[in-house]
Order: C-alpha cells, then structure tokens, then sequence
C-alpha cells in the first residue's frame, strides 16, 4: 500500500484570539463532593511531598473512592442555569477533569486545544475539520498534535527532574517510548526528535519494530533501546551487530535460550554485550492488564531464573553485563499504591542483585502509567488515582529508599510509559449521518374505529392506551409496570394469531410513547426511582456517525474502553437529546453506549438536536495509545485520513503533514483482489450489457466511471457536508 505523505501545506490558518472561556478555564472548578483534578495537572501535588505523604495522600483518595464503576455523587446542581453556556458544557462533560489543561471550549462553544498548556494559544478543532475540508479532506479524521505530543514529553521528563531534584536522588531518568503503542512513523519520528535533548530512547517488542528503529537513529547512537519480547537467533545476532555498530541496545532476557544466544554471539563478534532481565514479580498486576505480572504472567523470568541467569554470566566472566532489570506491571495502572508496591519488589530484587556482583546500572520499571480518561481521578479502571508528579515521585522515592537502606549506589532510573507519552496528542472527528429517535412517533388522540370484520380492540391495546392517557407521577412506578405487562401480551396475541399487525404496532408505539412520558415525569425530579433508571438509556436516540469503531476505536469493542467523546462545536447550546453513537459497519457491536461522567459510566451522551441540512461533528479524545496500531479492516474500512497540525505560539496553526487514509483500492488488495481483475470483469459485463440492450452505451459509461472512482475513493462515506459557517 502506498500512503499519499503531503508535507508542509502552507496556508496558516488563524486562531482566534483569547477569549473569556479560556480565561476561565483556569478560575474556580466546579463544585464536587470530592477533589476532581483542576485543569493543569501539576498543580495537583507538590512535589515536595514524602511517598510517605504521597502514599496516604493517595490511600485517601482511594478510601474516598471505589475500585468499581460506582463512584460517588456529585453535589446536585441548586439552581439551574435558565441560559445554557459553555461553562455548562464544559462542566456535563467534564473537559477540564480529563482534558488536563490541553483541551476547553471556546466563547463560540468549539472545542480548543491547548497544545502547550498556555492559556489563549489554542487551536480551535472546527475551525481544523474546515480546514481539511478547503483542502478536499473530509471526515473521519485522525488530527494530531505534535506540539501537545511534545509538552507531554517535557512534562514527563520534568516530573522525574522535579522528583529526582527534591529528593537528591544521584541517578538520572530515562523515558523510553514502547514503539507498540504508536507506530505510526511520523509519531515515532516526532518522539525521537522531541525526545532528543530529554535523552529519552525506544522500546521494541518484535523484530519488525527493531528493524525500524534501527533505520532510523543512526545519528543517536548513545539513546538507549531495550528490546523486549521472544527473540530467536538472527534477532539478538542483529542486537548483537547492533552493539557492535556502536548502539546502547539492551536485550532484555524473557528466557534462558535467549541469555545462551546472546552470550554465543557475543562471543562470535568479539563484544561486550549489555544484558537485561525482566524479572516476573510476586506483586499482582494492576487493571485490566494485571495478568502481565504474577503467578500466571506471560512473560519474565522467576527469581530462581533470574539467579541462573546471574550464575551462567558469572561462570564465564560475564556478570558485570547484567546491567537492566525490567519488569512490567499492567497497562493503565489505575492505582498509585500499585505502582508503589511493584517497584518496591523490583528494586529489593535490583540492590540483592547488585550485592552478588551483577553489574546493574538501570531499574526499567516498565509502563503502566495511566490516563485519566474519564476526569474523574479516581482508582476507577479508566481513571488514575494519582498525578504524573505523583507517579514519578513515587517511582523515584521507593527506588531510592530501598538502595540507600541497602547501601546500593542509585540505578539510572527508566521507564516504558505508552500511553500516557502519546495518548492525549490524537483526536478522532467525525460527521454524524442521521439521527434515530425512538420517541418520535406521534400517538393518535383516540383510538382508530373498528374496521369491518374486526369485532372489539383487544384489551392490551385498550389498557395502554388508557395507561398512556393517564399518566401521574403518584403512580409512575405501577404505570410503568401496567404497560410492560399490556406489551408482553400484546406480543402473545400476536405471536397466537389473535392480534392483527396495525393493533401490534400501534401497541409498540404506545408503549414507548408511554415510557417518555414516565421518562419526562422522572426528569422533573431530583431522584428517579431505580425501577426507571433504565428508561433513560432505552429511550435514547442513535445517532450514526460515519466511523468505524472496529477501525478507530477498537478498544472501544475490545474492552470495553471509555474514551471522552462529545460533540467539538454547538456547546454554547443545551444538548437535548441524550444518545448513543452507532458506526457505519454492519455489526451490531460498532456502537459506544458507554460514556465517561466524573461520577459514574453514563449508557449514553448529551448531544443536540440533529439538523441534516447542518454538520454536526463529534470528537473521540485521547485516543493516541494503541488504537491506531489495533484497527482493523471490519467491512472494509480502512485507516482514516490523519493530518498533523502544528502551532506557531502566536495564533496561528498549520497542517504540517496529511497522510491520506485508505482507498478502496488499498482494502481491497490488502485481502488479496486485483482490482484491475475486478474493473475489467465489470466493464465486461457493462458491454454485454450494452449487447443485449439492457443498458444504453452511456449508461453503461456512467456505471464503469462510479466503479472506477469509488475504487480510488475513501472507504468512509464521502457527503458533501455543508460549510459550519453556513
Ligand atoms: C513490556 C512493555 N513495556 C511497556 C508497555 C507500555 O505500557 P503502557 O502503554 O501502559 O505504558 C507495554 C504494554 O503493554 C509492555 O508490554
């Protein structure tokens, strides 16, 4: 497949300037019951703070919250605006919980992003989807932010300097970047060149993903690479050319056939290897990925493992190459004492293995830090219970408690965080196609008269029509019940041939007519009864939006994933439907009927009335971790269009790079046609058609000249959306 790269299309656009939502991004947060984190996230814990501190500090939070997807309400709102604004917005959808200070909402009621964090230098996202649009790309769109991907690498470097300066920690830091995570060139490329003067380096856990990053950091030879996953011999003969080349490349161990490899190498080229060992710990994983570590992990080398390894170097000489110890506690680490415990264990392990005499230099901790995807910062599954300050000050102190008890000097400190380098950089918009509302149906004021030979409306209908009429919020819960019970049998008659289709439908639409009308009783009070809770998700809208989730979003599908979605514009408005999103697949699963909320999973998202003469846009955030690499190809949808913005600090943002997504024809020979087998047979046909005159020689035309373009098309459905501005 060849993607089309078009670099550096000039053309700056203008931002617009600072505006009031943007100066109050930073005032008061909303009222909560319990802390949500404000809109940088550095404020969040002082760095001065003890791990002891830090530990309670977070134990607290953790005691104030549950590990399960309940978590606890927030003060209800005491007078509610007459006038919606965008600081309503804002706050239903929590942007400033998960958006950490890189996204809020502008006075137009578009979301912005703040790639560096300054107030007032914002990108506004619509005004980007315009953009692309001058420029023939439409949506579904990936949009990345290679300004935000680059505070995120400073912030994390300077969370580990702030912490390694505030406790006179004498190591240093590494960040390496696992390539799995992202491997999208230009995203690795960014990485490598951000990470530059932070001396981050690269992780890989294949060959394939070696064989790239060997391409290319030729000129950064002194960056570290440490090199997981199973290894057969011609991969650690590369790491061992590798070495010898010049390069500080760090195997690290998964078995003992792969220490005597390298050992056999390094003997045939004449080098001094760097090995590493990842270590499987007694500490359970954390989250949804805790089997990467304990009892039933994997990957790792038990401790009687990692000894033999330690006897096999020392045999030969060799035990000052043990230079890494790595283990690898779970993805999304939603707790902070995890990480504390983990650690722990890990270097217990690294100063026992210094004392025996392995030439440790480096305690790779692995990855694991978390997003916060929901805002909520809690120890929920999709949240994190601790700040990146947090995190690298508990990292940083556990390591250096342990060594100084130990008498052991301060290993160079590295770590393998993913997702929290490169979540945050992506957005994924798209266009919503059409709206299902369920509540739509008008129902009749009376019932329709008999028709001849029909002698008496049957009694399901007759009750729900009675029950319908006669709602009273004294009698919800029973109402309620009166008309589940009329539908399930009106669903019997039917089935028994005793109920004719006009009186079955006219049952359904009653009986969901009814439901809105409990639904909307329910609404005007502070409380729904739990019978009804359900009332709200079953009667909430589906709007189509033209993605694939399969394809975008599969975590989404996978594991149940919550990402933030919402729409990117009308946030001055009141959203007054409440929805979930469906894909243009056709499979029922291509839905997201989960929605991130600060105090709990909402089963569907406010969005506005949908108007089909006008777009409407919805952004899925912080989707740069794992989707990209995870898609795949469910109906032949394809990679979507990604376009790299930049920022130029003063206003203005330019698309640096646009890497067209899928044509049909990509798809198509990804599973194997030719599509020129596949043409010709068409315009074979289109001429015996011509023959027998089924078709007119233009028509026949007009039929190949479709085919031939939606061949070269996008895979996604390509409208013609009209202008936002109209
Ligand atoms: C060995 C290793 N290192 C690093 C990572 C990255 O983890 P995360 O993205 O959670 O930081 C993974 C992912 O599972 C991994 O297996």
């Amino acid at each position: 497949m060849t993607k089309q790269a078009i670099p550096q299309v000039p053309n700056p656009v203008p931002t617009t300037s600072a505006h009031k939502a943007t100066a109050n991004a930073h005032a008061a947060p909303a009222v909560t019951l319990f802390s949500t984190p404000t809109a940088t996230e550095e404020t969040t814990m002082s760095t001065s703070m003890k791990p002891s501190n830090v530990t309670a500090t977070a134990a607290a939070i953790a005691t104030a919250t549950t590990p399960s997807e309940t978590r606890p309400l927030r003060a209800p709102k005491t007078s509610p605006d007459p006038v919606w604004t965008t600081e309503d917005s804002v706050d239903l959808y929590n942007v400033r919980g998960w958006g950490k200070g890189f996204f809020d909402v502008n006075t137009k009621g578009n979301v912005v992003v703040l790639p560096t964090r300054t107030p007032g230098a914002e990108i506004d996202l619509l005004s980007v989807v315009e953009g692309l649009r001058e420029r023939g790309l439409k949506t579904p769109v990936l949009v990345h932010f290679s300004d935000l991907l680059e505070k995120r690498l400073n912030d994390i470097h300077q969370a580990f300097a702030n912490a390694i300066k505030e406790h006179n920690y004498k190591g240093e830091y590494i960040g390496v970047y696992p390539i799995k995570v992202n491997q999208q060139r230009r995203v690795v490329e960014e990485i490598r060149q951000y990470g530059m003067k932070l001396g981050f380096g690269l992780e890989v856990g294949s060959k394939p993903e070696l064989l790239a990053v060997l391409g290319m950091t030729s000129d950064t030879p002194e960056r570290l690479i440490v090199c997981n996953g199973f290894k057969e011999a011609r991969y650690i003969e590369f790491i061992t050319l590798a070495a010898k080349l010049g390069r500080t490349i760090i195997p690290v161990i998964e078995n003992l056939t792969e220490l005597k490899l390298i050992v056999e190498y390094a003997e045939r080229y004449q080098i001094r290897p760097r090995i590493g060992v990842r270590v499987n710990l007694s500490t359970p994983g954390a989250g949804r990925w805790r089997h990467s570590s304990g009892a039933k992990a994997k990957f790792g080398l038990s401790f009687s493992e990692v000894l033999e390894v330690l006897e096999y170097l020392r045999a030969r000489g060799m035990e000052d190459c043990f230079e890494l110890l790595h283990c690898h506690m779970g993805s999304q680490i939603h707790e902070v004492r995890q990480v504390n415990a983990g650690v722990n264990e890990l270097v217990r392990t690294y100063v026992q293995l210094a004392k025996l005499g392995a030439g440790m230099k480096y305690l790779d901790v692995g990855g694991g830090m978390g997003i916060d995807y929901d805002g909520s910062q809690t120890s929920f599954e999709f949240s994190t219970n601790y700040t990146l300050p947090e995190y690298a000050a508990t990292v940083v102190y556990r390591a250096m408690s342990v060594c100084d008890e130990e008498g052991v000097p301060h290993p160079t400190i590295v770590t393998e965080s993913g997702r929290a380098m490169v979540a945050q950089q992506s957005v994924l918009i798209f266009d919503t196609i059409t709206a299902d509302r369920p509540d739509r149906t008008r129902i009749p004021n009376e019932l329709p008269a008999l028709k001849p030979g029909e002698d008496e409306m049957p009694r399901p209908l007759l009750e729900l029509f009675d029950t319908y009429k006669n709602i009273t919020e004294r009698r919800l819960i029973e109402q309620y019940h009166d008309a589940c019970e009329a539908r399930d049998e009106s669903s019997r008659l039917f089935s028994l041939g005793y109920m004719n289709l006009e009186h079955r439908a006219l049952c359904d639409a009653i009986y969901w007519a009814t439901c809105a009308k409990i639904r909307d009783k329910c609404r005007e009070f502070h409380e729904t009864p739990e019978e009804l809770e359900d009332l709200e998700s079953l009667l909430s809208d589906t709007y189509f939006g033209n993605l694939s989730i399969f394809q975008s979003l599969p975590d989404i599908w996978a594991i149940r994933q919550l990402f933030p979605i919402l729409p990117i514009h009308r946030l001055n408005e009141k959203p007054t439907r409440k929805a979930t999103i469906a894909d243009i697949t056709c499979d029922s699963d291509g839905r997201v009927d989960r929605f991130v909320d600060s105090r709990d999973v909402k089963k569907f998202v406010e969005l506005h009335e949908f108007d089909e003469n006008q777009p409407y846009y919805i952004g899925a955030f912080l989707v740069g971790a794992y989707q990209e690499t995870l898609g795949d190809l469910h109906n032949l949808f394809g990679d979507t269009h990604v376009a790299h913005v930049k920022y130029d600090g003063s206003g203005n943002w330019w698309i640096d790079e646009i890497i067209e997504g899928d044509a049909v024809r990509d798809v198509l020979s990804y599973v194997h046609y030719d599509v020129n087998t596949l043409l010709a047979q068409v315009r074979r046909e289109c001429e015996k058609a011509v023959r027998l005159k089924q078709m007119t020689a233009a028509e026949s035309q007009s039929l190949v000249r479709i085919y031939e373009s939606g061949i070269n098309g996008y895979t996604y459905l390509e409208r013609d959306i009209p202008s936002s501005e109209g």
